[in-house]
C-alpha cells in the first residue's frame, strides 16, 4: 500500500508562507501564486485535488482546513496585488504618500478690509445705508458737481489719472453703474441716477480721486432724507512711499435732511471716534477747506500709541488726523436739484489704509499692498 502523503503537515507548512506575501514584489508574488494556487501543480491545489480519495472522516476535517487556508491565501494575494498597483500609480503621479502633510492656510480678511467693515458696521447701527459707485468717473461727477472750479489744480494731469477713451467709449450705463464691490445686498443702495441736471457732456473719464462723487450719485438717485456711507477705492497719481499709495480706500459719509446742523456732524463723528478708538479717546476739529463743504473741518483723534501724550510717531503732537468733513455746500445741493433753503447736510471722508496704520501700529503703508503672508497672517485674531 503506497504511503499516504502527510497532508496535515503539508498544510501547516503552507500556512507559514502566508505572512511573507505582504512583502513580495510583483514578480515574486505571481511566482508564489503559481506555486501555491496554480491550477496544475499548486501545492494547495494538489491537496484539494487529493481530497476525494481520502477516507470520509479525514476528508471532512482536512477539506474544511484546506478551504479555509485557500481563502486566506486568496485574500492575501489580492491585497498584495492591490497594494502594488496603488504604489505603481502613486509613483507615476509623482505623489509621495509618506510625506508629512502640508498645513493649510486659514484665510483672514485683509487688515484694511477689517477696518473698513468695522467703520461700516458702526454707521450701519446709526441708520446709514451703504452706497456704491464706479471707480471710473467723469470729470463732472468727480469735480464739477462737487463745486470744484474748472481750473482747480486737482484736475491737473499731474494729480489725476485719466482714462484713455479714444478706442472705447464707456456706455452711459457703465458710467452710471460701475461695478459693485461685494457689500451685502440688503445693506447696499445702488446709485443709478438718471437726471436731466447732468450736463450733456460730463467731460473726460478718470479714475475717481475720492469717493465724494458717490455723494452726487446718491443725491441724484434719492430725495432727502439721505443717510449713506460709501466705501471704495480711489486713485491718485502718487508714487508709493511709506505714507502714500496710488490707490487707496476711502469711506465717504453723507447726511442730507431738514435742519441738519454742524452739531449733528460733530455728534455723529465724535460718537464714531469713541466707538472705533475707545470711549476715552480725545477728539478735536480743525478748520479746513474743501470746495464741496462750507464750513469744512478736519477731525483729529488722540494718537493711538501715546494716547495724546505725544510721541515720535505723531511727531510730538499727540494727535492724528482721521477724516475731512463739513456742511454740504449749497452749490452741491443745487447741482443735484435739491433746494438748499429746505435741506442741509454734512459729509465726511476717511481713509481706512491710514486708520489701519494707526490701529495696528504699522509704519509703512506699502505692507498693505504686498500680499506677503508673513505680514497678513498676523491679523487673524485682531480687530474681530
Ligand atoms: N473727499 C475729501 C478727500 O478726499 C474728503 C472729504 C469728504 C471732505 C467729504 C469733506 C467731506 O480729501
Amino acid at each position: 500500500m503506497p504511503e499516504t502523503p502527510d497532508y496535515q503537515t503539508e498544510l501547516e507548512s503552507l500556512v507559514s508562507r502566508l505572512e511573507r506575501i505582504a512583502s513580495l514584489g510583483a514578480a515574486e508574488l505571481e511566482a508564489e501564486h503559481v506555486a501555491i494556487l496554480g491550477r496544475k501543480q499548486g501545492l494547495l491545489t494538489n491537496i484539494l485535488r487529493a481530497l476525494p480519495g481520502l477516507e470520509a472522516q479525514a476528508r471532512a476535517q482536512l477539506g474544511r482546513q484546506a478551504n479555509q487556508i485557500k481563502q486566506q491565501f486568496e485574500t492575501a494575494f489580492a491585497a498584495r496585488r492591490d497594494a502594488l498597483r496603488q504604489a505603481a500609480a502613486t509613483a507615476r503621479s509623482g505623489l509621495d504618500l509618506t510625506m508629512p502633510g502640508r498645513r493649510r492656510w486659514v484665510g483672514v480678511e485683509h487688515p484694511v478690509t477689517q477696518v473698513t467693515e468695522e467703520i461700516l458696521r458702526i454707521f450701519r447701527e446709526l441708520g446709514f445705508t451703504c452706497a456704491l459707485g464706479p471707480e471710473a468717473e467723469t470729470e463732472w461727477l468727480n469735480f464739477g458737481a462737487l463745486n470744484f472750479p474748472p481750473n482747480h489744480p486737482a484736475l491737473d494731469m499731474h494729480d489725476t489719472l485719466y482714462v484713455d477713451t479714444r478706442d472705447r467709449r464707456l456706455s452711459s450705463h457703465e458710467r452710471r453703474r460701475g461695478r459693485s464691490s461685494g457689500v451685502e445686498p440688503d445693506f447696499e443702495r445702488r446709485t443709478t441716477a438718471v437726471d436731466r441736471r447732468r450736463p450733456e457732456s460730463e467731460g473726460r473719464v478718470l479714475l475717481r480721486t475720492h469717493t465724494s462723487p458717490v455723494q452726487i450719485r446718491s443725491l441724484l438717485a434719492h430725495k432727502p432724507p439721505v443717510r449713506v456711507v460709501a466705501p471704495g477705492m480711489v486713485y491718485r497719481k502718487d508714487a508709493f512711499d511709506p505714507s502714500h499709495a496710488p490707490a487707496f480706500a476711502q469711506v465717504e459719509g453723507l447726511v442730507v435732511d431738514r435742519e441738519i446742523a454742524f452739531v449733528d456732524l460733530k455728534a455723529t463723528l465724535v460718537h464714531f471716534a469713541h466707538r472705533f478708538f475707545g470711549p476715552e479717546t480725545g477728539t478735536r476739529f480743525r478748520p479746513s477747506y474743501f470746495p464741496f463743504t462750507e464750513p469744512s473741518a478736519e477731525m483729529d483723534v488722540h494718537h493711538q500709541l501715546c494716547h495724546g501724550k505725544g510721541c515720535a510717531v505723531c511727531k510730538g503732537t499727540g494727535w492724528m488726523e482721521i477724516l475731512g468733513c463739513g456742511m454740504v455746500h449749497p452749490a452741491v445741493l443745487e447741482n443735484c436739484g435739491i433746494d438748499p433753503e429746505e435741506f442741509t447736510g454734512f459729509a465726511f471722508g476717511m481713509g481706512p489704509h491710514r486708520i489701519a496704520l494707526q490701529r495696528f501700529g504699522i509704519d509703512d503703508i506699502r505692507l498693505f499692498y504686498e500680499g506677503d503672508m508673513r505680514f497678513l497672517s498676523q491679523f487673524g485674531a485682531l480687530g474681530r
